[in-house]
């Protein structure tokens, strides 16, 4: 059970909240690195409720800060991208990307306290193709989270991102539900169509999983598990990564090294980032069912909306709750696709986009299928109180190679040992990418 009070609790980020203070604690993603451009126009960014610009000077560096100018307030949005740093177009003040005030040019050379005036700039690291963002005590930066995704090189890595227009947490929460998949996303495969081998063929002929969950050094982990024939197990694991990753099972584990992060831009607003090495499975495409006919509802990429200068304008996507997310009722009453929305993103996108901005868990009755949800939001609201009334740091602020033992995806096996030492056992068989072995700075 998660009352309506914890349920806001853990919704809310903004500042002065308890889970914007342990958001604050790490690295976050904030933007793609293609996004800026030297010495191109200021990018408009939401990022845990706070309106900020982020700017590439003429040197590569990115600078993000207050959009606020510190002098009289007007947006540095409207700034001028000049040589190392943006210029106030009010009255000419400018910034370097560190928010260091250089230049103070409506002020008689005696009267000039540059020295004494920054913008409010935060610490910005480029890896993974991403632009990270730490919004907490500048002092106090933790390293990267050591994510097995984020050891590799960079050119080894994709990335992108969607947004979606609802509290991080619900969104989160669809990747740590694994039963969902038997009906959101394949409710209509017959098992029958199902070639053995095929990925998908446990998660549709037995849609009633059982589970392991505990509690895991870098958040929580959940063992989703099937018969698979005599003396066979069809083993689904995932992960929930403090504060905001996840590690869906949606991929052939030995090789499935990726991870989702849902980034709160504001209370009701989410970017979906989305990173996995090159050189392993990206879980994205499935083979088609006998006979080579095609999975209903696992069509291409979304529509996306062109992006805009708006403060959440960007990397929208066409279907949305304005136009019911593009269902087509005919494919639904056929049962060409279980829920009549053709892409599985999308699909996970209406159903969380549909629950509201922020869910109301004083209506939810949640399952014994939902336990690694509940457990979820406890760990993230013990580790947020904890960090607000006695100071003790969430997992991977100090040691940020917690995260590096998480992997998820599915896999068979007659091994019968308990879940969690076959889950290290298939770790240690599993490909660990070469990268993996070297230090997150
Ligand atoms: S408000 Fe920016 S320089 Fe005056
Ligand atoms: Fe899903």
């Amino acid at each position: 059970m998660t009352t309506a009070n914890e349920g806001a609790e853990l919704a809310r980020i903004g500042p002065a909240t308890v889970m914007g203070q342990l958001m604050r604690q790490y690295w976050i993603p904030a933007a793609l690195s293609s996004e800026l451009v030297h010495d191109g126009a200021p990018l408009r960014l939401t990022l845990l409720g706070e309106k900020l610009i982020a700017f590439r000077d003429n040197t590569g560096r990115v600078g993000v800060m207050d959009h606020r100018c510190p002098h009289r307030c007007a947006s540095l949005f409207l700034g001028r991208n000049e040589a190392n740093g943006i210029r106030c177009v009010y009255h000419g003040w400018k910034f370097d990307v560190e928010g260091k005030c250089v230049d103070m040019p409506n002020v008689p050379p005696h009267q000039d306290f540059k020295h004494k005036v920054s913008a409010k700039a935060y610490k910005v690291v480029e890896r993974a193709g991403l632009v990270w963002v730490y919004m907490g005590v500048p002092a106090a930066a933790p390293s990267m989270p050591a994510l097995e995704v984020l050891l590799q090189p960079d050119d080894e890595i994709g990335a992108n991102c969607i947004q979606r227009g609802c509290n991080y947490l619900q969104a989160l929460e669809g990747d740590i539900d694994t039963s969902h998949f038997g009906f959101l996303h394949a409710g209509h495969v017959d098992p029958d169509d199902v070639p053995e081998d095929h990925p998908i063929r446990h998660a549709v002929t037995i849609r009633t999983p059982e589970y392991h969950f505990a509690d895991a050094p870098w958040g929580t982990q959940y063992a989703a598990y099937r018969s698979a024939g005599p003396g066979r197990t069809y083993w689904r694991f995932a992960n929930f990564l403090f504060p905001f990753w996840t590690q869906q099972p949606q991929g052939e584990f030995a090789e499935h090294v990726h991870a989702r992060a849902w980034v709160p831009l504001d209370d009701y607003h989410t970017m979906f980032y989305y990173l996995w090495w090159k050189g392993g499975t990206s879980g994205m495409t499935r083979p088609p069912l006998k006979g080579g006919k095609p999975i209903g509802g696992d069509g291409p990429s979304p529509e996306f909306l062109p992006n805009t200068t708006d403060w959440l304008g960007r990397w929208r996507v066409a279907a949305n709750e304005g136009n019911d997310w593009q269902i087509d009722r005919e494919a639904q009453r056929s049962n060409a696709i279980y829920s009549g929305i053709g892409n599985i993103h999308l699909q996970d996108q209406a159903v969380t986009e549909s629950m509201g901005p922020i869910t109301d868990h004083g209506f939810e009755h949640l399952a014994p299928s939902d336990q690694m949800i509940t457990r979820t939001r406890r760990r993230l609201l013990m580790a947020a109180r904890a960090l607000r009334e006695n100071g003790t740091l969430p997992p991977g602020v100090e040691h940020a190679d917690v995260f590096r033992d998480a992997r998820s995806g599915y896999f068979t096996t007659n091994d019968h040992r308990p879940w969690q030492e076959i889950y290290a056992s298939q770790l240690a068989q599993s490909v660990r990418p070469p990268g993996s072995r070297c230090t997150a700075e």
